[in-house]
């Protein structure tokens, strides 16, 4: 269900899936001005005072976004939800409409309350985007009304970057109906997989880095206890 390894890999034998819900790695702007914050000393100049983890995976370019958009628009049946930092959501546009799909302006996560980082992107906004996008053709043209963003706390999580259960939960509802099979090739500490598991979803997907997907593959074992919502 979640596969070790590079998802042009792992998930190059898996045809069709109804829909991709997915965190990627950011922009390079996100996660040096991250390292930077790093860097400081606490408190200097009125630096961040908050305890911050170096992000242990690569940034992406444009090219990654298009190499990853063109491999699965055409095995996407339904939806495709991305998030992403707003230096590559013209790079996520481009991609997916040159794939035939209809995209939306990016919807807003917006996340009150973290410390504000005068560096890079990110939290210092409060703000990540998802591009979303559709097959041009029914039933998705007629799908519904659905939020024009979500807003909320995002807890603190194993992996850096991680996305809050809520949230995924959220889309995972907005974007797919229940036996979907929902695919997440950044899985990450597995918030997506949780998501759509917990909402009556099937899933696959794909975690290259071993540490993180221990932690996926550990959380999905644990089952799905009250503290996890
Ligand atoms: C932003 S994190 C995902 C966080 C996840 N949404 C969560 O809530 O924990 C991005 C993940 O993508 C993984 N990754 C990067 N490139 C990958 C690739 N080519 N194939 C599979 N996983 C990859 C990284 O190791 C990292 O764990």
């Amino acid at each position: 269900m979640i596969r070790l390894g590079r998802w042009q890999d792992v998930l190059a034998d898996v045809d069709m899936v109804d829909a991709v819900i997915c965190d990627p790695p950011y922009g390079a702007k996100t996660h040096d001005g991250h390292d930077v914050g790093i860097a400081r000393t606490p408190g200097e100049n009125g630096a961040d005072t908050s305890v911050r983890r170096s992000i242990n995976y690569s940034a992406w370019t444009a090219d990654d976004v298009s190499e990853f958009v063109s491999s699965w628009a055409p095995r996407t049946r339904g939806w495709m939800a991305c998030m992403t930092s707003h230096d590559l959501c013209v790079a996520y546009t481009d991609a997916m409409e040159a794939a035939g799909r209809y995209v939306f302006a990016p919807l807003p996560f917006f996340s009150p309350g973290s410390r504000v980082r005068l560096s890079g992107d990110g939290p210092s906004s409060w703000t990540c985007w998802i591009v979303v996008s559709r097959p041009r053709c029914e039933p998705f043209s007629k799908w519904g009304t659905l939020p024009g963003g979500y807003a909320g706390p995002s807890p603190s999580c194993e992996v850096v970057g991680g996305k809050p259960l809520w949230l995924m939960q959220a889309i995972v509802r907005d974007y797919t109906r229940a036996g979907d099979l929902v695919c997440d090739p950044f899985v990450g500490s597995g918030t997506t997989a949780v998501a759509a598991l917990s909402e009556g979803r099937r899933f696959i997907g794909a975690e290259a880095m071993p540490e993180h997907h221990t932690i996926a593959t550990r959380r999905l074992a644990a089952g799905f206890t009250p503290s996890m919502f």
